[in-house]
């Protein structure tokens, strides 16, 4: 039967260990769908299996990797045909399920989504959870009522995977869009891909003794959380709307109900992975009208299954800009 390739973390006399390992194909039997992963992508999810962090993989070996996209090889419930182009994000792949740092992964059919023709699966990938999270939280932004004349949109922690896409997307909406970054390097960059202003760290954070202080934006989409989120919610004008998917700058959320209570700002939470298979249709739909791949492709990095330890370690200090993406040969 042969075997194929993966990027295996092993736990041993508890260190966690990371090398590339030939897998008898067999263990592909035990799942419904087995697919050829053409591209995946990195995650930060992917860093924290990869180090041992039992809050998102609890048995080891396993094989990291949130995203997928590839084609079908073989389908035991006759959903899909051989040679559907098809994308994989989320529920549990990558997390307590191989994922897809690998040359084939094997998943429940109804994780298993149609790639939209708009895209290639190259391009999916460049999307990937980073585009898809930053679409669920724009969309969520727009049912709230939010749109392009109530005012400015801050994208924080803008030169990461989500905030790129952010950037891209609330511009196409035609919103004005002032990316947050501690990357004064990538000004450039940033203006070409859409934002208008381009604020430090330093210039969105308030003085956390103050509940409130004058609002200054409509709303915003923050990758950050911590005292950037509060900050971002402190100066959010009346009735506008923040979304939020992250945690990099930390858990807590030192903040007042004033906001809330005084403002009616609406605190929007983000959870891709668990995201419904209908919701995620029309997420896609969504990114197909608005993602333009090429013009995130400066954020993009191509990089081989042999690469993948040493970008794990770049995203690990938050030095790397955009999205890896992985071609698997
Ligand atoms: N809820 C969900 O469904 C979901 C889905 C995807 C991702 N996420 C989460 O969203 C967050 C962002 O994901 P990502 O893939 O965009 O990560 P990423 O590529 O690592 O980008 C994060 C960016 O945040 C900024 N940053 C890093 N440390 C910071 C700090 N201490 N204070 C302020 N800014 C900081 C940096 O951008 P600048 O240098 O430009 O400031 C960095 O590039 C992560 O916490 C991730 O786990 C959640």
């Amino acid at each position: 039967m042969g075997t194929f390739r993966a990027y295996r973390t092993e736990e041993i006399n508890g260190e966690f260990v990371n090398s590339i390992k030939n897998i008898d194909k067999s263990v592909l039997d035990s799942d419904e769908v087995v697919i050829k992963v053409a591209y995946s992508g990195i995650n930060y999810k992917d860093y924290l299996s990869s180090r041992g962090n039992k809050g998102i993989t609890r048995n080891y070996p396993h094989t990291p990797g949130v995203d997928v996209s590839g084609v079908v090889i073989s389908d035991k419930t006759n959903l899909f045909n051989v040679g559907d182009e098809v994308v994989v994000m989320g529920n549990d792949l990558g997390m307590n399920h191989d994922g897809g740092f690998a040359e084939y992964i094997s998943v429940p059919a109804a994780w298993v989504l149609a790639k939209i023709d708009k895209f290639t699966l190259q391009e999916t990938m460049q999307i990937g959870t980073s585009g898809f999270t930053a679409a669920l939280g724009i969309k969520k932004m727009l049912q709230s009522g939010l749109k392009p004349s109530d005012g400015a949109i801050v994208v924080s922690g803008a030169t990461g995977g989500v905030g790129v896409w952010g950037v891209q997307m609330l511009s196409k909406l035609g919103f004005e869009v002032w990316a947050m970054t501690g990357k004064s390097e990538v000004i450039p960059m940033l203006e070409a891909l859409g934002a208008k202003r381009v604020l430090s760290r330093e210039e969105i954070m308030a003085p956390i003794e103050k509940p409130l202080l004058r609002p200054k934006w409509a709303g915003a989409l923050d990758t950050v959380g911590g005292e950037t989120l509060s900050s971002l919610l402190k100066q959010t004008s009346k009735s506008g709307s923040v979304a939020t998917c992250g945690n990099v700058g930390g858990m807590e959320l030192p903040i007042t109900v004033l906001p809330f209570i005084l403002n009616g700002i609406n605190l929007l939470g983000i959870n891709a992975a668990d995201t419904p298979m209908e919701i995620r249709k029309e997420v896609w739909a969504l990114l197909g009208d608005i993602a333009e791949p090429s013009k995130v492709t400066a954020f993009c990095k191509e990089i081989a299954l042999e690469q993948v330890d040493e970008a794990l370690n770049q995203m690990s200090k938050s030095g790397h800009i955009g999205r890896f993406t992985i071609k698997i040969d």
